[in-house]
């Protein structure tokens, strides 16, 4: 035998032990539960995200209900809009009769507790699929910037608990907390999409909501997955701005911007599991490469790890039944 002073396995001896000293926990009160919401009732299974479907209002309630009784009972709305009710600004976006406001005064009318996050962006009501304004091929930021304050007014209106820009729009953030407080609205928050990488990632979402971009692609307002510094530019604008919550998105593939985050921000840190992310993980298993459960388990242990106070994720309820049993 050898005389070591430091045998770390000591720590690893049995379950209970292993439990007594780990660092993150899975809490399935830290999670957002993204809803795909549309205007009939009816599921409508989304084949790239395993139990994920486009909701009607019936089935959003139904869905809600499932999620308290697990634990999740914050949730991110996205609305799937049909293309002939697109146009060129996404002028349906800033309707007080487009189902997100709808939804936001159905949902906080049964379960006033539930926290409701609602997208700030044009790109699901765009007929160019873009988050801002287009023209001449290019994204206009002010002349967006008048838009999605409208959209945040109307939502705000309808009883959001946060509006959430994430079309990347330089100075949003300041421009629509402002707008909330000379409205009356100083107790709706903004959660800001503060470092949003140009990702590949995205492909199922987009899919989903059939929001794609027509042409060109997001890479003059999103990101560049390459840079960490910029993040950093854009994490204490965003603070500077009055953001309550900032987030990372992708998540997995940006755990250092998630750290990185951890260490500079003064306010809660979010990190998006995005659809590519969990798609991934069930392909995989569905091919029998690997254990789906666990992989998203590790998945979203990392994610913390890395410093999310929060995780928006399509696995909440299933992470939370596997932590259940
Ligand atoms: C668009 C938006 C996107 C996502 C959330 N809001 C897609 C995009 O930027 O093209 C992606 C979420 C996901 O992939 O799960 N404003």
């Amino acid at each position: 035998m050898f005389n070591f002073n430091h045998r770390p396995r000591r720590l690893r001896q049995s379950e209970t032990l292993r439990t007594l000293v780990r660092e993150t926990e899975l809490n399935p009160t830290k999670w957002v539960y993204p809803l795909f919401v549309k205007n009939e009732n009816g599921r409508e299974p989304i084949s790239s995200l395993h139990g994920i479907s486009r909701l009607g209002p019936d089935d959003v309630l139904e869905e809600i209900k499932r999620a308290i009784d697990l634990g999740v009972s914050s949730f991110a709305l996205f609305p799937k809009i049909d293309d002939q009710l697109k146009d060129a600004s996404g002028s349906l976006s800033r309707s007080p009769n487009d189902i997100v406001p709808q939804m936001l005064k159905k949902i906080k009318d049964k379960f006033p507790e539930a926290i409701l996050l609602t997208d700030i962006a044009l790109d699901p009501y765009s007929s160019y699929g873009h988050d801002g304004l287009v023209r001449n091929q290019k994204i206009l930021n002010d002349e967006t910037i008048e838009l999605l304050i409208e959209q945040a007014l109307v939502q705000a209106q309808a009883g959001t608990d946060f509006v959430a820009p994430s079309d990347m729009m330089d100075g949003r953030v300041g421009a629509i907390r402002q707008a909330l407080d000379s409205h009356g609205y100083c107790d709706v928050g903004v959660w800001s999409y503060a470092a949003k990488y140009a990702s590949c990632f995205y492909g199922p979402f987009r899919q989903a909501l059939d929001s794609a971009p027509k042409s060109g692609d997001k890479k003059t307002y999103q990101m560049d997955p390459a840079n960490k510094r910029e993040a950093l530019r854009e994490l204490n604008l965003d603070l500077q701005e009055g953001a309550d919550v900032v987030m990372v998105k992708p998540a997995g593939s940006y755990l250092d911007i998630i750290s990185l985050f951890k260490t500079h921000s003064t306010v809660p840190v979010a990190a998006y599991q995005v659809s590519g992310e969990y798609a991934m993980i069930w392909a995989a298993h569905e091919r029998g490469w690997l254990d789906g459960d666990r992989a998203l388990l590790e998945s979203l242990t990392s994610i913390h790890r890395a410093g999310a106070d929060i995780v928006v994720t399509y696995g909440a309820l299933h992470a939370a039944q596997l932590l259940q049993n």
